[in-house]
């Protein structure tokens, strides 16, 4: 690793982007963050500098405003860029369409605008498993077809085909499609985690507001999946290898420049390759808090899929990243994070 590399991460203030930048800043990287703080908050940030003990550099600001990105770029002098920022609601994406191809996909190209005047031809990007759609066959594998089934999946794949496109356009463009399955947990030190507006529509942070007390009981969407115990089963991977995956994305990106090998445009699936079901977590959050978790089976919801889950093979081969944690320490730091912040970064 280039241990001088500068990085700019957009929408780093956010859950995933906090995470990511600890392992940046822990592995000798300078970060500069751009956000808007539309779904994060700055607090989030000086927390992210108390675990590692390094300064961020934070600059306010829209990916939407090419030129803020492009000063972002020169001042921080950036060699790559990591880029979180978007809305990531997949029922919200259903209601306000047009707000989520704006964000998403006009961010998007904003960014790689500016990054093409600046000279900066380096990106990870946060796709998700989302844009593969109603599994053809499990696990999925890359090459999987690609039909997401809502708003937001779609700003996803667009984004996809802008990056491949300008990749076979610009040689020495590499970039690195990361597809995440279900991030979960918190960092260790549970000082920073997941922070949801309002009730979570996501089965972890939902599930960690019920044993906190926050919420009366979990709904529990489905017991007629064809499934072994009947609720959906999803691959549940730990932010913190996850996080972990982008910085060997980026090693990966920087070898193949340093080697000068033509550009490249990876598609990479990140997850455990392991599927758990709903009522596996809940079972391992209880063990985990020692709290009761009181559900309710109620319908499936619409748009459900049964099973949903990763091979991680070509990530492992290509960039050598394995994830490390499983379902029970995912549920220890996740309710470490929900003890120590019941309100999240509002207890600070
Ligand atoms: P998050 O909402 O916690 O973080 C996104 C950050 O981007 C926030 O800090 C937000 O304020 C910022 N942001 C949004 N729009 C912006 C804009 N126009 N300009 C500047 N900043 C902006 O979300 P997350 O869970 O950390 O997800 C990060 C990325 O990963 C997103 O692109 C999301 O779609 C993708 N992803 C997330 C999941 C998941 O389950 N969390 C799964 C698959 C993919
Ligand atoms: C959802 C998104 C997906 C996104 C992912 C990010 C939908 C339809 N899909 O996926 O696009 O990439 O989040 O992590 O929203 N569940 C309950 N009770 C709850 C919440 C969830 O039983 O209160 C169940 C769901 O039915 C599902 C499982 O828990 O079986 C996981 O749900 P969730 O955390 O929302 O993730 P996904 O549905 O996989």
């Amino acid at each position: 690793m280039t241990i001088t590399q500068r990085i700019l991460v957009t929408g780093g203030a956010g859950y995933i982007g906090t995470h990511t930048c600890v392992e940046l800043l822990n592995a000798g990287y300078h970060v500069t963050v751009m956000d808007n703080f539309c779904n994060s908050k700055p607090e989030a940030l000086k927390r992210v500098e108390r675990i590692t003990g390094k300064v961020i550099h934070c600059m306010e600001a829209d990916i939407r405003n090419r030129a803020a990105v492009a000063q972002a770029l020169v001042q921080s002098k950036a060699t790559a860029v990591i880029h979180f920022a978007g809305l990531k609601a997949v029922g919200e994406s259903a209601t306000a369409p047009l707000a989520y191809y704006d964000n998403n996909v006009v961010g998007t190209l904003r960014l790689l605008e500016a990054m093409d005047e600046c000279g900066v031809n380096t990106l990870v990007f946060s796709s998700s498993a989302t844009v593969y759609g109603n599994p053809e066959r499990l696990p999925f594998q890359e090459t999987h077809r690609l039909l997401p089934t809502n708003p937001y999946g779609r700003t996803k794949l667009h984004i996809e085909c802008m990056l491949r496109d300008l990749q076979a356009s610009r040689p020495q463009w590499r970039i690195a499609i990361l597809r995440y399955f279900n991030p979960v947990g918190a960092h260790p030190s549970g000082l920073i985690g997941e922070d949801p507006r309002g009730v979570p529509n996501n089965l972890m942070p939902f599930l960690s507001q019920v044993a906190v007390g926050r919420r009366n009981h979990l709904n529990i969407f489905g017991r007629d999946y064809s499934t072994p115990d009947g609720t959906g089963i999803r691959d549940y991977i730990h932010v913190t290898d996850l996080a972990i995956g982008h910085l060997r994305a980026l090693e990966h990106l920087d070898k193949t420049t340093s080697s000068h090998t033509a550009g490249q445009c990876l598609e990479l699936n990140l997850g455990t390759g392991k599927g758990h079901s709903v009522l596996d977590l809940v079972q391992a959050f209880k063990l985990a808090s020692g709290r009761p978790i009181p559900y309710q089976f109620k319908a499936r919801r619409a748009g459900d899929i049964a099973e949903f889950y990763a091979d991680p093979t070509l990530a492992s081969q290509l960039l050598g990243w394995a994830p490390t944690m499983n379902l029970q320490q995912i549920c220890e730091d996740s309710w470490r994070w929900q003890r120590m912040n019941p309100d999240g970064y509002r207890s600070a």
